[in-house]
């Protein structure tokens, strides 16, 4: 790492870290706790000369070419300093036409685009790429609930990843292989860890230190001349690896692709190399059903069936999980206290809640293949396969 990016991250890792975190504190004990204006005014300037200090030293310095993998984390450490001006109120995407901050916006371009990822911290570097040093990882403040919120997002997407990679290689042997028994017991574990995961955050998260102190952290901002939306838990391909090898989501559907689009530059090349080729694959939903009715009596059809109908209905669970629990406690019931003024930017990726809410409540009901003639869940699949197990 080069000395000024040294320099930057050692930053990014202190001060930038109390600063945020005194900040909160004032909002914090206001009425008004989602006020931040004329707020610890002292404190956003000294936050915004800090950060821009650092940014033009190393913009000055041009791209040292030092693999992706740092070029990845200074993106990260750019896209966390942007982030916290939005919070802050010091860039309001919704008031500038262009970023104000001009040399993180072109440093944060001219890596985004060398690395093929948008120009924006990502969920991956608050999460799985989000290098420890003396046991700290990088936030932006020192809160509990912080902490709380990115350990149990790692937790959980770590597990979901580990589902996808034990899915992914029962590709090569087929549904009806002895060994894919075992790789559909691991995606099963690791669903389970999700849950257990998921359960734990819901009961150790403070609501309003949530609604209030992290979650505005996430928001969509400006780089350059455009917004990019805010970073969410679930840009990594696993949870769309399982979706789609499951079956129960399907890449031909505009709904869907939709989505699958939308993300693709919000992850790692090396997720967005694995969500493309699983694109072109044939679930293994689709494998059994050819079984039905020719093979029903076979032990393996009984046996990796079985496993498999437990492994989707897990899925769908995690997925009525996230929605009718997290997404509910910690989203949906504070906002209803929101002042109006403050409803601007309150999901990560921009659109009004109930549009949003609307959205994850098909993905919810598509992973749970629920009985719904709106949205083409596999419902009636999955009764078929269940059926022919007697
Ligand atoms: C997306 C809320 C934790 C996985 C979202 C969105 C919201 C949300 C509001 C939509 C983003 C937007 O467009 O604005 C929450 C809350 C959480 C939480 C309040 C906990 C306090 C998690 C965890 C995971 C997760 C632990 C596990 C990896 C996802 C996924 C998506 C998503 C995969 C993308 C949509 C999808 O494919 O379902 N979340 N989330 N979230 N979140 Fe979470």
């Amino acid at each position: 790492m080069s000395q000024n990016s040294q320099a930057f991250d050692q930053w990014i890792r202190s001060s930038f870290v109390e600063i945020n975190t005194e900040l909160e504190e004032l909002y914090f004990v206001q009425e008004d706790r989602a006020n931040t204006q004329d707020v610890g005014e002292d404190l956003k300037s000294n936050l915004r000369q800090q950060g821009e200090a650092h940014i033009k030293t190393l913009l000055a310095e041009g791209n040292t070419d030092e693999g992706f993998d740092r070029g990845f984390d200074l993106l990260g450490n750019v896209g966390l300093f942007m982030a916290a001006c939005e919070r802050h109120g010091i860039t309001q995407a919704h008031r500038d036409n262009r970023s104000p901050l001009h040399e993180a916006s072109a440093l944060a371009m001219q890596l985004g685009a060398s690395l093929g990822v948008t120009p924006r911290f990502a969920t991956s570097h608050m999460s799985t790429h989000s290098r420890a040093i003396n046991g700290r990882y990088k936030s932006f403040t020192s809160l509990e609930d912080e902490s709380i919120f990115i350990e149990y997002n790692t937790l959980a997407v770590m597990a979901y990843k580990r589902a996808a990679d034990a899915l992914l290689r029962i590709l090569p042997l087929g549904v009806s292989h002895p060994v894919t028994h075992d790789l559909l017991e691991a995606a099963l574990d690791a669903l389970n860890d999700v849950f257990d995961y998921n359960e734990r955050l819901f009961a150790k998260l403070d609501t309003d230190r949530f609604f209030y102190s992290v979650r505005p952290y996430f928001k969509p901002h400006r780089v350059g001349l455009h917004v990019y939306r805010g970073a969410n838990a679930g840009d990594f391909a696993g949870i769309n690896v399982i979706d789609l090898l499951l079956g129960v989501c399907n890449a031909d559907h505009a709904y869907y692709s939709q989505l699958l689009v939308d993300k693709f530059l919000y992850m790692t090349p090396e997720d967005q190399a694995i969500l493309r080729d699983t694109m072109r694959r044939r679930s293994l939903m689709d494998e059994f059903l050819d079984h039905v009715g020719v093979h029903e009596n076979e032990e393996w059809y009984r046996s990796n069936l079985g496993k498999f109908l437990q492994v989707i209905r897990r899925h769908g669970e995690t997925a009525e999980q996230h929605h009718d629990q997290l997404v509910h406690k910690f989203i949906e019931k504070p906002a209803e206290n929101l002042e109006e003024e403050h409803h601007e930017n309150l999901t990560a990726s921009g659109p009004p809640l109930p549009v949003l809410l609307r959205s994850l409540e098909k993905l919810r009901d598509l992973r749970l293949a629920a009985d719904r003639d709106d949205i083409p869940t596999r419902h009636a699949d999955v009764r078929r396969l269940r059926d022919s197990l007697g």
